[in-house]
C-alpha cells in the first residue's frame, strides 16, 4: 500500500470516531515511517509501505479507533519547546499548562537565579520549561507516583537538564524543607470526584485518575493544604503560580488573602472561568 492510500482508507477508518481523523492518520504514519514531519509523507506520497510498517500502521490506527488519545500511542508530546516522553501512566501535558508558564515568565526576570518548587511534576513539564526558559534557575520536584519521577528523570536526560533539578519521590501532604523558593507551581489534581465521573470515557481510560480527582467535595484540597503548609517556604516578594479547576477561584482566592498573598495575574478561558493564577506573597505569615 501507498503512503496516500494509507491516509485515505485509515481517514475513512478514524472518522466516524474522532474530530482530528486526518491529523491523527498523519501523525501516526509519520511515528512509523521516521518521516520528520507530516509534509515529509505528502513529498513521498507514492512511497510503498513495506509489510512490516503496513502491520503496525494498522495495529495503531486500531488503538486509535479505540480512542486511545494519540500522545499515548506515540508516547510523546510537544510542551513548550520540548517534545518530551511520555510514559502511559502519566498526565498528558495540557495547553493550558503552558500559559501558566507564560505567567511566571511575565513576573519574574529571565536572569534571575529563580529557585523553583513544582508540586506533582507528572512528564517534567512544567519544570523543564521552566529550567529552559530561566537560564540561571534550579529546582526541586515532587510527585507522588513512580511513574511520573521515572517520566521526569527521562525528560531531564534527554535534554540534558539534570543538573538542576532536584527530583523527590513525596507526597506533597508530607513534604516538609527548610529551602525558601522564589517559586512555588502546580497543576495538582484539581477535579472534584462528581466531575470525574462526568469525564470522556477515553480521558477516564487513559490517564491516570491520581492525577485528576483533588477531593470529593470541590476538589480545592490540594491548594489549601499547599498554600497552608508551603507558604513559610516561599520568599517575600515569591509567587504561587497554580492551574484551578472551574469554579475554584473565588475559595482559593479567599485562601491565599488570609495567607499573606495577592493574586497578580490570570488567564480566564472563553467561558470566563479562570485557569491559571499567580500570586504574590506580601506579608510574611506570623501565627496570632
Ligand atoms: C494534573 S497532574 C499534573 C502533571 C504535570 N505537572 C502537568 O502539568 O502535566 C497532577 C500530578 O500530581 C501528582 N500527585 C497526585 N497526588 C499527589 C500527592 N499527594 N503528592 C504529590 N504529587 C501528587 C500526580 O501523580 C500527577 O502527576
Amino acid at each position: 500500500m501507498k503512503i496516500n492510500e494509507a491516509i485515505n482508507q485509515s481517514y475513512k477508518v478514524l472518522s466516524p470516531v474522532s474530530k482530528t481523523a486526518k491529523l491523527d492518520v498523519e501523525v501516526l504514519l509519520a511515528y512509523i515511517l521516521n518521516k520528520k514531519n507530516r509534509l515529509d509523507l505528502y513529498l513521498n506520497q507514492q512511497q510503498e509501505l513495506n509489510p512490516k510498517e503496513l502491520d503496525k500502521f494498522l495495529n495503531l490506527i486500531n488503538e486509535r479507533h479505540q480512542l486511545k488519545p494519540i500522545s499515548k500511542i506515540i508516547n510523546q508530546k510537544s510542551f513548550w519547546n520540548f517534545d518530551l516522553d511520555l510514559s502511559y501512566n502519566v498526565l498528558i501535558p495540557r495547553p493550558e499548562t503552558e500559559v501558566l508558564i507564560d505567567l511566571v515568565t511575565k513576573k519574574i526576570s529571565q536572569n534571575k537565579k529563580m529557585k523553583f518548587l513544582d508540586i506533582g511534576c507528572g512528564s517534567g513539564c512544567i519544570s523543564l520549561a521552566l529550567l529552559d526558559y530561566f537560564y540561571f534557575s534550579s529546582g526541586v520536584a515532587i510527585d507522588v507516583s513512580k511513574e511520573a519521577i521515572l517520566n521526569t528523570r527521562l525528560n531531564l536526560k534527554k535534554f540534558n537538564l539534570k543538573e538542576r533539578l532536584k527530583l523527590l519521590r513525596q507526597d506533597v501532604f508530607k513534604f516538609h524543607s527548610t529551602n525558601k523558593f522564589d517559586l512555588i507551581i502546580s497543576n495538582p489534581p484539581y477535579l472534584k470526584l462528581s466531575d470525574y465521573i462526568n469525564l470522556d470515557k477515553s480521558i477516564k481510560q487513559y490517564e491516570p485518575k491520581e492525577a485528576l480527582i483533588g477531593d470529593s467535595s470541590d476538589g480545592t484540597m490540594f491548594y489549601k493544604k499547599i498554600i497552608v503548609n508551603l507558604k513559610n517556604n516561599l520568599k517575600l516578594g515569591g509567587y504561587f503560580a497554580f492551574e484551578i479547576g472551574d469554579n475554584q477561584m473565588i475559595k482559593i482566592e479567599k485562601i491565599l488573602n488570609i495567607n499573606g498573598f495577592r493574586i497578580e495575574e490570570k488567564f480566564k478561558l472563553i467561558n470566563n472561568q479562570t485557569r491559571c493564577l499567580l500570586a504574590k506573597k506580601i506579608k510574611n505569615y506570623t501565627l496570632q
